[in-house]
C-alpha cells in the first residue's frame, strides 16, 4: 500500500515537472514567435554575434576600403543592440581619470583664476594670460555640476542625415550636441540644442562691436544653447573668440559663450593617441562623444559617416547643409569612424547610420 502511494505520488511530480516544461516552453515561444520581428531575430541572432566580434576588433587603418564591407555593416546596424554597462562605465572613469571633462571641459570662474597663465593647445611657448575683464564674463560653473545629462545626442554634419527623419529622435533626447553652426531642421537633424562649437573662422562680421546683429541673428537660432569655441587651440583663434564673448556677453546674456579648455583637449588629445589613433589633432566631433561618454548616461551619435555612399549605395553629400570637403591633412575621419564602430560594437555608445523610424519616440 505504502508503495502503491509512493507510486502515485512519483506520477504527479512527473506531470508537474511536464506541465511546468510545457509552460516554460510556451513562455518562450510567446516571448520571442509571437511577432515576425520576433522571428527575425532568432534566425538573425548567430550572424550578429559574429558581426558585433568582427567588429569590435577590426582594425583602424588610414583609409578604409568601403565596399568591402557595406553589405556587412547594413546587416550589423539591423542587429538588435547591445549595451554593455561595465564598458560603459569603464570608458567613463578611464576618460574622467585621464581629462575630466565634468571639471574641466570649458574655463570657468572656479576652474580658472585672474592672471593665470593659460597655455595653447598646439603650443609649447605661446600662453595667455587671463585678465580680469575677461575672467568677469567667464561662467560661474559647469551646468551639470553633480549630475549626469542622461540620454545625449551628438550630431554630426554628415550628409547622412539628408532625409533622415531623425529629427524627432533627436529631439527626444535630454542633452544634444552640434558642431560649427550647422543649421537645424524638425524633420532631418531635429531643433534642440544644448552645446553647439563655433569655429572662429566662421565669426566674419564686420564691426561686430557697433553692429552685432548679424551675429545675434546667427546664434539666437539656438536659443540659449552655449556657444563653444576653442580660443586657445591656436593664437589665430583668440581674438575672434574673445570679441564673439565681449559682444554676446552683453546683448545676449541668457546664451553663455564658453571657451575650450587647452588642458581638456590637450589630455583628450594624448588620451586617444595612446590608444593608437595617430592624427595632427583630433576632431571636435570626436572630442565631444568622448566628453559626451564620461558626462552622459547614454550617448548617441548621429550624422558622423565619412564616406561618399550610404550603406545602400546611394551618393551622400559630405555636410548635410553645405559642399564642402574637410582639410584631409589633419583629421582622419575614417580612422575615428571605425573607433566610433568599435565603441558601437562594444556596447558603449549607439552609432546611428540608417534612416530613423517614423514611430521614433
Ligand atoms: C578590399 O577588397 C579587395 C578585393 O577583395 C582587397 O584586395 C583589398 O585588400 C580589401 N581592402 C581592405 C582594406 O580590406
Ligand atoms: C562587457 O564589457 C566588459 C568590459 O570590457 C567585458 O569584460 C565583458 O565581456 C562585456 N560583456 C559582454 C556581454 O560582452
Ligand atoms: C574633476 O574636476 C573636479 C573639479 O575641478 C574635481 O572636483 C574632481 O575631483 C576632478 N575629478 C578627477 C577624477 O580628477
Ligand atoms: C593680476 O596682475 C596685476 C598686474 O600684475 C595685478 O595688479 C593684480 O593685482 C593681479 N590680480 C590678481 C587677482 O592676482
Ligand atoms: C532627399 O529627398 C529628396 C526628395 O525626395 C530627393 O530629391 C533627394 O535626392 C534626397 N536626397 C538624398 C541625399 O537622399
Ligand atoms: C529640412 O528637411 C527637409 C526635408 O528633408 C528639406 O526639404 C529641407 O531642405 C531641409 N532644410 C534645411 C534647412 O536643411
Ligand atoms: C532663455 O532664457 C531666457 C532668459 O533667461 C528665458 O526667459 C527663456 O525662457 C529661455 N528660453 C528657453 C527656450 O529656455
Amino acid at each position: 500500500m505504502a508503495l502503491g502511494f509512493l507510486r502515485r505520488i512519483f506520477r504527479l511530480l512527473v506531470v508537474l515537472i511536464v506541465f511546468q516544461g510545457v509552460c516554460v516552453v510556451f513562455y518562450y515561444i510567446c516571448n520571442t514567435h509571437s511577432t515576425r520581428d520576433g522571428v527575425k531575430d532568432v534566425f538573425q541572432q548567430p550572424h550578429c554575434t559574429e558581426l558585433r566580434q568582427k567588429f569590435t576588433i577590426i582594425k583602424p587603418a588610414k583609409s578604409i576600403q568601403l565596399q568591402n564591407f557595406t553589405q556587412e555593416l547594413s546587416d550589423f546596424m539591423s542587429c538588435p543592440y547591445k549595451l554593455n554597462s561595465t564598458e560603459r562605465e569603464l570608458n567613463r572613469m578611464r576618460l574622467q581619470f585621464c581629462c575630466n571633462a565634468t571639471g574641466s571641459l570649458f574655463l570657468t570662474k572656479q576652474n580658472t583664476a585672474i592672471n593665470q597663465t593659460i597655455p595653447y593647445e598646439t603650443s609649447t611657448v605661446k600662453t595667455y594670460k587671463m585678465n580680469a575683464g575677461i575672467h568677469n564674463m567667464l561662467p560661474e560653473d559647469f551646468p551639470w555640476s553633480g549630475r549626469r545629462l542622461g540620454r545625449c545626442a551628438v550630431v554630426g554634419s554628415g550628409g547622412i542625415l539628408k532625409n533622415s527623419s531623425c529629427g524627432r529622435e533627436i529631439d527626444s533626447a535630454d542633452y544634444v550636441i552640434r558642431f560649427n553652426l550647422a543649421s537645424i531642421n524638425d524633420s532631418d537633424v531635429g531643433l534642440k540644442t544644448d552645446l553647439i562649437t563655433i569655429n572662429p573662422s566662421q565669426i566674419r562680421f564686420k564691426n561686430l562691436d557697433k553692429n552685432p546683429e548679424p551675429l545675434v541673428e546667427r546664434v539666437s537660432v539656438y536659443g540659449n544653447a552655449s556657444l563653444i569655441m576653442p580660443a586657445f587651440a591656436y593664437t589665430f583663434c583668440t581674438g575672434q573668440s574673445l570679441k564673439t564673448l565681449r559682444v554676446l556677453h552683453s546683448v545676449r546674456p541668457q546664451q553663455p559663450v564658453v571657451f575650450f579648455s587647452s588642458e581638456y583637449l590637450r589630455t583628450l588629445n594624448r588620451f586617444w593617441k595612446g590608444r593608437g589613433l595617430k592624427e595632427v589633432r583630433l576632431s571636435t566631433g570626436f572630442m565631444l562623444i568622448s566628453t559626451a561618454l564620461e558626462l552622459c548616461d547614454n550617448v548617441h551619435v548621429y550624422g558622423f559617416w565619412p564616406f561618399g555612399t550610404d550603406l545602400q549605395n546611394n551618393p551622400v553629400p559630405y555636410h548635410y547643409y553645405d559642399q564642402l570637403r574637410p582639410h584631409p591633412y589633419m583629421h582622419s575621419m575614417p580612422e575615428e569612424f571605425v573607433r566610433l564602430l568599435q565603441l558601437h560594437s562594444k556596447g558603449a555608445l549607439t552609432l546611428h547610420l540608417q534612416p530613423c523610424s517614423s514611430d521614433a519616440r
